[in-house]
């Protein structure tokens, strides 16, 4: 039985009612979290958005027939009840932000029964992640989930409040847009109008957004939903939302200076996190020497050592082999952890190997200041001692070690710095470590494509003081280009973009397009740049990844309302799905089946 709820107004959400209240006639509207039956008096908690408020029904007060229809609630029922407030008379509840107060009900309306839900709607569920994902709309009704969706729309209405208070421009980019190279896979659309053409989803508003400042827009701004066709993490969806900006007549510096503020507003006015301005600055050599990564966790040390020269001339050959073939031999300090049992070292050189490395070397430091290693009857006692000495060892502490090409060893080494950090509890999840990483490589080699591929994208500007060695040595020319990074996030990313033809040209046949391809594919800008473009540059934030650090989320699911999971498919909708062969003939396709 449903019952209408006409002539009732909701007057309060649940936790607006308080003690100011008390004497005072309410109405409120929301779920069935829990009922208590007490023979003479019903206890119902009652849940909306807001959080929880106690309703009690006694006989007297709400009639037999009311009564009845409060015995009959279950978990889930919607109901409206009018009542008045007052004081708690049995145990005032610290926990709930009402806890002092109840609602003693005079009517009650039942506008909708449920069913008996698959999983108890409650904080922190424990219920597996297939099953909740399923029931995705019921999983929305969790506190946590509400709290950190009602989080989210905060954060996206500061960061619109502020991008206007600046003279950004809120612009609306085409979700059908055409298929680019370059970046992760796209997801493509077919155009019945014209078979065999397709449509792809937007990776990123990023020439939309260079057009616009062509066309004289001068900040524009958007909250963009992105596609790309790639391998799912924690962090990562196949549709996410960046905030998304452009701006002209600037350099680098105008465009941090803006961000760092909107960071400082966004995280006091959200979550009251004070971050101090200016935000640090670290090139993109020395994240990767010091922290072994280009977005470096910094609320801790064990930063990686350049080995190299204190052993190349050791008797190690795992060492001077990687030296002699152009590589590196470096190390972190596991401060403390000297008594480290073997089969846990060993662990971790399973874990350095799924990583990428050969092998991990150890040195622990007892506590009498002799040693235990892998490599201890290949160095001279002099070696080992000027090895320890650089690597600041102390009694207790213990070295592991990579040697290997420059990039394997700071994967490998990086990577393992933040999994022992995370065992060993040494960072406080509390802190936020804002950081900007900049002067990018422009270029990056491809193995597997053999030819240089933009590091960002194909747009990025060179730092003019490297330009002239575009020819002559391209992999050492260094980008306009900037990521923010958060306690070992990159939350995003963006650079000063090339409006000169001269240096967009070069830059393609540096990347391997031919002027046919490049205008083929770019044509629409490189067109639109001939007819007068200001300098320009821009970046775009994962929102997603920014509310996951606000909430300290474990999955990027958890700030979404409606996610994929780690295959794309939406357990709830059942997308993606096959669609009847008309749709397909409308198209012009048919289905080449089981290859
Ligand atoms: P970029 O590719 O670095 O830059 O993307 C910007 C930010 O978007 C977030 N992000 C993602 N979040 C969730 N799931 C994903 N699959 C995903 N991919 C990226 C990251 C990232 O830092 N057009 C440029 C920006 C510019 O140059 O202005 C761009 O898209 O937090
Ligand atoms: P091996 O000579 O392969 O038996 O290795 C001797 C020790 O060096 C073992 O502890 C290996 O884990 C380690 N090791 C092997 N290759 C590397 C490498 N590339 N970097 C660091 N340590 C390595």
């Amino acid at each position: 039985m449903s019952e209408s709820m006409q002539g009732m107004h909701r007057s309060h959400r649940c936790t607006e009612v308080s003690n100011a209240n008390v004497g005072e006639n309410v109405t409120v509207m929301g779920w069935v979290q829990k009922r208590r039956n007490l023979g003479s008096l019903i206890f119902i908690d009652l849940r909306d958005r807001s959080g929880i408020l106690q309703l009690v029904f006694d006989e007297p007060q709400i009639g037999a027939a009311g009564f009845e229809k409060a015995e009959a609630l279950r978990s889930e029922y919607v109901i409206a009840v009018t009542g008045v407030v007052q004081k708690r008379t049995a145990a005032v509840n610290e926990n709930l932000k009402t806890g002092d107060i109840e609602v003693i009900a005079k009517e009650l309306r039942i506008l909708s029964e449920s069913e008996t839900p698959p999983f108890q709607i409650e904080e922190n569920s424990k219920t597996n992640d297939e099953i909740r994902l399923k029931y995705r709309y019921l999983d929305l009704r969790r506190p946590d989930i509400q709290n950190n969706l009602m989080l989210r729309s905060r954060v996206l209405t500061l960061m619109r409040a502020f991008m206007a208070k600046e003279g950004f421009i809120e612009i609306e980019t085409p979700i059908l847009c055409k298929s680019t190279p370059e970046g992760a896979r796209d997801y493509l659309v077919p155009s019945r109008i014209h078979p065999g053409h397709f449509y792809a989803l937007p990776q990123s508003p990023q020439l939309f957004k260079q057009l616009l400042m062509a066309s004289g827009y001068d900040r524009y701004f958007q909250i963009a939903k992105c596609f790309r066709d790639e391998d799912l993490r924690a962090d990562r969806q196949p549709e996410f939302t960046q905030a998304d900006m452009e701006l002209s007549f600037v350099d680098i510096e105008d465009v941090l200076d803006v961000n760092e503020r909107l960071l400082q507003y966004v995280f006091k006015e959200s979550i009251g996190v004070d971050i101090a301005l200016p935000l640090p600055r670290m090139s993109w050599q020395e994240a990767m020497d010091r922290f072994g990564s280009d977005k470096p966790d910094t609320r801790f040390g064990m930063e990686l050592c350049d080995i190299s020269d204190v052993v190349k001339d050791c008797g190690f050959g795992v060492f001077t082999g990687a030296l002699e073939a152009g590589g590196t031999v470096r190390g972190i300090n596991v401060k403390g952890q000297g008594s480290m049992p073997r089969k846990k070292i060993d662990k971790l050189a399973e874990f350095a190997k799924g990583c990428g490395a050969k092998g991990l070397a150890y040195l622990c430091i007892n506590e009498d200041g002799s040693y235990k290693s892998s490599f201890l009857k290949f160095m001279t006692e002099e070696e080992l001692a000027a090895l320890v000495e650089r690597m600041a060892g102390e009694p207790g502490d213990l070295l592991l070690f990579a040697a290997d090409k420059h990039k394997i060893v700071w994967n490998v080494l990086g990577a393992l710095r933040l999994q022992l950090a995370a065992e060993l509890g040494l960072y406080d999840e509390n802190q936020y470590n804002f950081l900007w990483v900049t002067e990018f490589p422009l270029l990056e080699w491809s193995d597997e494509e053999e030819r240089f591929v933009a590091m960002h994208h194909p747009f990025t500007m060179p730092m003019e003081e490297d330009w002239e060695r575009i020819d002559s040595d391209p992999g050492s020319v260094r980008a306009k280009a900037y990521d923010i990074v958060l306690n070992g996030t990159e939350l995003g990313g963006g650079s000063v973009r090339i409006h000169q033809n001269d240096i967009q040209e070069k830059m393609f046949e540096v990347l391997g397009f031919t002027k046919e391809r490049a205008h083929e594919q770019f044509g629409f800008l490189l067109d639109a740049f001939s007819y007068g473009v200001p300098p320009h540059a821009g970046l775009a934030y994962g929102v997603d990844r920014m509310i996951m650090h606000m909430v300290h989320a474990g999955s990027i699911r958890d700030v979404m309302a409606f996610p994929k999971v780690k295959d794309a498919s939406d357990l709830m909708s059942d997308a993606p799905g096959p669609v009847d062969e008309k749709q397909l003939a409308e198209l012009g396709i048919a289905l080449r089946g089981g290859e």
